[in-house]
C-alpha cells in the first residue's frame, strides 16, 4: 500500500489544517475500500437471514429498490461531502458548514454516525467471532457428511456457550484492533486485491453447488418472484435499513473515504460501482444458501444461524468440503474484517480529534469499550435469551438486548444519517458547489439532485411515520 493510501487510517491524525494529505493511490484504490467496507456480514450473514425472515421477493425488490433509490444517490452526497471537505466526516462537514454560512449544529450528523458505528460495531464482532469459530469447525472436518440435525446442534451448541462465544469475539475485535491502530498500512489494500476476488469466486463455486440440488429453479422464485402478502410495513423497514448498513451508509464512512478521492474520479460511476458489487455479493449468497435450505427442508425464516446451519451441509457433502468449508469461512472473516475496521476508524479518529488521545490509547478505549458491549450481545443469545429490555413497548417485544442493537441501528440511526445527509446536500448546499463536484451531465445531476431532494427524504420519512407511529 502507498504512502497515500496509508493515510486514509491517519485521517484523524491528518487532520489539522495544516496537516499534508494524500490521496488513494489510484481509483482502485478507492473502490477497493469502499468495496470492503460495504461487502461484509451485511451481504452473506444477514442478507440471506432477513429475506428468509420476510418471505423472499417482495422484499428482495424492495431492497433493491431501496438500494437505486435511497442508497445511490446518498453514497454519492457521502462522497461529496468529503472529497469536498477533505478531512474527517466531522470537520469536513464544519468546513462546508462554515463555507456556506450555515448552522454548526450539522456537524452533529456526524456524531449520530459515532454513535451508530459504536453500537454496531461491539455485535458486529461477536458474529465475526462466530466467523472465525467456523474456521476451526471446517478445518476439523467436524462437519463433513453431517446430517442437518448434527449441523444444526453444532451452531447451537456454539451459541449456549458463552465462554466460547466470548474468546471468539475478544479475538476479531482484537484482530480489528490490531489494524486500526497500525493504520490501513501494508497488507490491507493488497489482501483485499486478493480476497475479494476470492469470496467471489468462491461464492459462484457454492452456486454451481447449488445447482446441483434440484431446488435452485425453487430457490430463484422464492428470491425474485414478489409475493406482496407475504410483505409487512416492517419488512419495508428493515429493507431500507438494510440499504443503508449494506453500504455502510449514514454514518460517514464514505465521506472519510471519499475524503481521500482525486478531483478527477467520477463520484457517481464510483458509488454505482461499488453498490452493484455489494448488491452482487448479496444475490449470490442468497442464490447458494436458499437451494440448500430447500433441499433440506429447512426454514427459510430460521434467523441470524441460517448461513451456519446451511453452507456447512453444502460443504459437508461436497469433495473437497473441509478444504472448501475453510476457505469459505477465512474469506468471511476477511470480509468481516475489512468492514470492522471503518466501523472502528471513525470512532477512533473522533477520539483523536475531539479528547486529543492518541492512536494506541483511542483504539483500546474505543475497542475496549466496544468488546465490553459485545458482551450483552452474547449473553442475550443464551443466559438473557428471555430478556427483554424494552418488551413493555409493543415494538420491541420480545427483542433481545442483541436485536435492540440491530433495530436500533439499522433501522433507526443509520437511516436518520442518511435522510440528514440528503436534507444537508439536497437542500443546505449550493447547487453549484455540487454541479462542480460530481460533473454529472445534465440530465443525470437533474435525476440525482431531484431524487436526493424529493424521493429519498420523502422514502425514509414515510416508512419512518409507518413503523413507529
Ligand atoms: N457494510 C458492512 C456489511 O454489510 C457493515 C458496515 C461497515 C457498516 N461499515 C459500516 C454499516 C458503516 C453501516 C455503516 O457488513
Amino acid at each position: 500500500m502507498t504512502q497515500s493510501t496509508s493515510n486514509a487510517a491517519a485521517i484523524g491524525a491528518a487532520s489539522g489544517a495544516s496537516a499534508k494529505r494524500g490521496f488513494w493511490s489510484s481509483r482502485m484504490a478507492f473502490v477497493l475500500a469502499a468495496t470492503g467496507s460495504a461487502v461484509g456480514l451485511g451481504n452473506i450473514w444477514k442478507f440471506p437471514y432477513i429475506t428468509g425472515e420476510n418471505g423472499g421477493g417482495a422484499f428482495v425488490l424492495v431492497y433493491l429498490l431501496c438500494i437505486a433509490v435511497v442508497g445511490i444517490p446518498i453514497m454519492m452526497a457521502e462522497v461529496m461531502i468529503g472529497r469536498r471537505g477533505g478531512r474527517s466526516p466531522i470537520n469536513s462537514m464544519r468546513i462546508l458548514t462554515e463555507r456556506d454560512k450555515l448552522s454548526l449544529r450539522w456537524r452533529w450528523l456526524a456524531g449520530v454516525g459515532v454513535l451508530a458505528s459504536f453500537l454496531i460495531l461491539s455485535f458486529y464482532s461477536v458474529i465475526g467471532g462466530w466467523a472465525v469459530s467456523y474456521v476451526g469447525t471446517a478445518a476439523s472436518g467436524a462437519l463433513s457428511g453431517q446430517s442437518a440435525e448434527v449441523i444444526g446442534a453444532i451452531f447451537s451448541g456454539l451459541l449456549g456457550d458463552p465462554g466460547k462465544l466470548l474468546i471468539w469475539h475478544t479475538v476479531f475485535m482484537a484482530l480489528t484492533m490490531a489494524v486500526v491502530v497500525r493504520g490501513l498500512r501494508g497488507g490491507l489494500e493488497r489482501a483485499v486485491t486478493i480476497l475479494m476476488p476470492a469470496l467471489f469466486v468462491l461464492l459462484l463455486l457454492l452456486v454451481g453447488y447449488a445447482m446441483t440440488t434440484g431446488y435452485f429453479g425453487q430457490a430463484v422464485s422464492f428470491l425474485f418472484q414478489p409475493d406482496f402478502s407475504k410483505l409487512t410495513t416492517e419488512g419495508v423497514l428493515v429493507a431500507l435499513g438494510h440499504a443503508f448498513f449494506t453500504l455502510s451508509l449514514g454514518m460517514g464512512v464514505m465521506m472519510a473515504y471519499g475524503s481521500y478521492l482525486n478531483k478527477n474520479v467520477s463520484i457517481a460511476k464510483t458509488s454505482v460501482l461499488v453498490s452493484v458489487m455489494d448488491t452482487g455479493v448479496a444475490l449470490l449468497a442468497g442464490l447458494a444458501i436458499f437451494p440448500i435450505v430447500f433441499a433440506n427442508g429447512l426454514e427459510p425464516g430460521a434467523g441470524p444461524g441460517l448461513i451456519f446451519q446451511t453452507l456447512p451441509l453444502a460443504f459437508g457433502q461436497m469433495p473437497l468440503g473441509s478444504l472448501f468449508g475453510t476457505l469459505f469461512f477465512v474469506l468471511l472473516v476477511f470480509a468481516a474484517w475489512t468492514s470492522a475496521i471503518s466501523l472502528l476508524e471513525p470512532l477512533v479518529e473522533w477520539l483523536e480529534e475531539q479528547k486529543g488521545m492518541n492512536r494506541l490509547v483511542s483504539t483500546l478505549g474505543a475497542g475496549g469499550l466496544c468488546w465490553l458491549l459485545g458482551i450483552a450481545s452474547i449473553l442475550s443469545l443464551n443466559e438473557w435469551s428471555g430478556f427483554a429490555p424494552l418488551g413493555m413497548f409493543a415494538a420491541f417485544e420480545g427483542k433481545t438486548v442483541f436485536d435492540l442493537l440491530d433495530y436500533l441501528t439499522a433501522n433507526i440511526l443509520l437511516p436518520l444519517g442518511g435522510l440528514l445527509v440528503a436534507v444537508f446536500v439536497g437542500w443546505f448546499m449550493a447547487r453549484q458547489a455540487l454541479e462542480n463536484e460530481l460533473s454529472l451531465r445534465g440530465p443525470w445531476f437533474t435525476l440525482w439532485y431531484g431524487v436526493l431532494r424529493y424521493v429519498t427524504p420523502v422514502a425514509v420519512a414515510i416508512v419512518f411515520i409507518y413503523n413507529l407511529v
